[in-house]
């Protein structure tokens, strides 16, 4: 008897690895077919988890530096022991990716490594690293093979002087001058760990300014913050070659719109333009599945392609291009095809940039208010005017919500302040429950924290924040 699955998804990564979890919990028969010896995809392995090891690590190195004798902790400057720093970050790697095959077991779901490809509805094939195939029969199959990073035309990633973020996490020494080419959410991370050790960091950015997509108030305050922590940055600007010399590299740029040619010496690239769905291999075209211009799976409002048994979640598929959208996705596909009612709210995805000071964000931006002609009020409130925050030598920044100019329902919440990762997630529940400025400035802050300043923001917009 040949072994069916109820579920097969290919891609281990956040989307496939959680969507095998549920589906598994809710009792159905799942295989994951996964091309890497690990579990857990870009973000476990080469993304969100080894880029939050070295963006801790390097801060704590950038704090020891220089924040610790105003703290009256008086050291001999701190070395690097980068080897070491990238032990730490890879030993985190594998204590997550070998939970996730924890997990597998735990719920036994079926494990397959090799490139999966789909015969037609119904049929997997795996081909192994040593070309050995099996085939496997299964009622739906979920594609949840996420994204890799775009390129520039003409340049070659070498992973050691030209690389990505994939090479960028890795490098063997502290670059003297290093060469970011964008500025979005990648740049400005990989930049920092590598700012924070020590390297020159000068970005090139082809819009007028940094982060396009978060609100345009905290980006323009966010870069003046990286000038002080030593950035250059090149907007509107385009690099057009990038050759390697005896010295490094020559990286030409012009400005977006065209004109005269300029030379920066470096010696590694960064090229962070952006990242693509990734769809190779599978076979999609051989059996019609639709993909949009844009290269992602085209889906319904159930993650349906237009193959019945047939669905895709995550990266590669429409939506912002993070883990957690993924996950939920994959949480929301597995109890829909056990038959529940799920959705996600994706007017509620939280945006995190993990730098110093962290950039978190929920909901709509000022512009895009604007642009959608909604009637909005602002309440902004400063961490200058936050105890906690000044104790922790954390001043830097600020809140910002918006709300409806009429009814007072919470649209957006953007925050640049230390640990604001963390604290978004209060405006992000409100929202979930459509509250008001006036449900969150009611509600009772623990003294001191951070926090407060979440409701002094939301206070200013109505009755008027206290300490300002
Ligand atoms: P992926 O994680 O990309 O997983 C896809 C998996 O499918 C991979 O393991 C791949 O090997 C496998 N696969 C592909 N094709 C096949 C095939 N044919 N057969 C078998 N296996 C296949 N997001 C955040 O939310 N927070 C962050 O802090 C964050 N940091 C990031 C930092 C970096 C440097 C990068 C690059 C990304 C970061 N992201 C972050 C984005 C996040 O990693 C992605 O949004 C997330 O991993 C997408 O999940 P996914 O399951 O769709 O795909
Ligand atoms: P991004 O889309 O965030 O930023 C790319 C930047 O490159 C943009 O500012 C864009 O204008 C610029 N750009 C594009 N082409 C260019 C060119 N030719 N020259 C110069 N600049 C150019 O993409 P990034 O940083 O590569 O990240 C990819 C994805 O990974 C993001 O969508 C993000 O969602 C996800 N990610 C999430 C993280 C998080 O949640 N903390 C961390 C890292 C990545």
């Amino acid at each position: 008897m040949v072994d069916v699955f109820d579920l097969t998804i290919i891609g281990s990564g956040p989307g496939g690895y959680v969507c095998a979890i549920r589906a598994a919990q809710l009792g159905m028969k799942v295989a994951v077919v996964e091309q890497n010896p690990t579990f857990g995809g870009t973000c476990l392995n080469v993304g969100c988890i080894p880029s939050k090891a070295l963006l801790y690590a390097s801060e704590m190195f950038e704090q020891a530096g220089h924040n610790f004798d105003k703290l009256g902790i008086d050291i001999d400057g701190p070395r690097l022991n980068l080897p070491q720093m990238m032990i730490h970050k890879d030993d985190v790697v594998s204590a997550n990716t070998s939970g996730i095959a924890f997990l597998f077991k735990k719920n036994k779901i079926t494990s397959f490594e090799g490139l999966g490809s789909i015969e037609k509805a119904g049929k997997v094939l795996v081909t192994a690293k040593d070309g050995k195939t099996q085939s496997i029969d299964t009622k739906n199959i979920v594609i949840a093979t996420g994204s890799v990073s775009t390129d520039l035309p003409n340049i070659k990633i070498d992973e050691e002087k030209i690389v990505s973020s994939t090479g960028a996490l890795k490098l063997s020494k502290v670059p003297q001058n290093l060469v970011v080419i964008g500025a979005g959410v990648i740049g400005l991370e990989l930049g920092s760990v590598w700012a924070r050790l020590g390297a020159k960091v000068t970005v090139v950015e082809y819009l007028d300014r940094i982060l396009p997509g978060m609100d345009a108030d905290i980006a323009k305050q966010f870069m003046r913050m990286l000038k002080k922590q030593g950035f250059d940055f090149k907007l509107a600007t385009k690099v057009t070659n990038i050759e390697k010399t005896s010295k490094g590299l020559s990286i030409t740029t012009e400005a977006a719109a065209g004109g005269e040619q300029q030379n920066i010496e470096a010696d590694v690239a960064l090229v962070a333009i952006g990242r693509k769905p990734n769809v190779t291999g599978l076979g999609l075209d051989k059996i019609g599945v639709e993909i949009s211009e844009r290269g992602q799976v085209k889906i319904d409002s159930s993650y349906k392609t237009n193959i019945d048994g047939i669905y895709a979640i995550g990266d590669v598929v429409e939506g912002p291009m993070l883990a957690h959208k993924a996950s939920d996705e994959g949480v929301v596909l597995a109890e829909k095809l056990a038959g529940h009612t799920a959705h996600v709210n994706y007017g509620v995805i939280p945006g995190v940039v993990y730098t110093s000071p962290e950039i978190a964000s929920v909901g709509k931006t000022e512009e895009e208010l604007k642009e959608q002609g909604i009637a909005y009020k602002v309440g902004k409130f400063p961490f200058m005017g936050n105890g906690r925050a000044k104790a922790m030598l954390a001043a830097d920044g600020f809140v910002k919500i918006l709300a409806d100019a009429t009814t007072d329902r919470v649209l957006g919440g953007h925050i640049l302040g230390h640990n604001a990762g963390e604290m978004i997630h209060e405006i992000a529940v409100l929202m979930e429950f459509s509250g008001s400025s006036e449900d969150l400035a009611l509600t009772c802050h623990a003294h001191p924290t951070m926090s407060e300043a979440v409701r002094e923001a939301a206070l200013a917009l109505g009755d008027g924040a206290i300490h300002i």
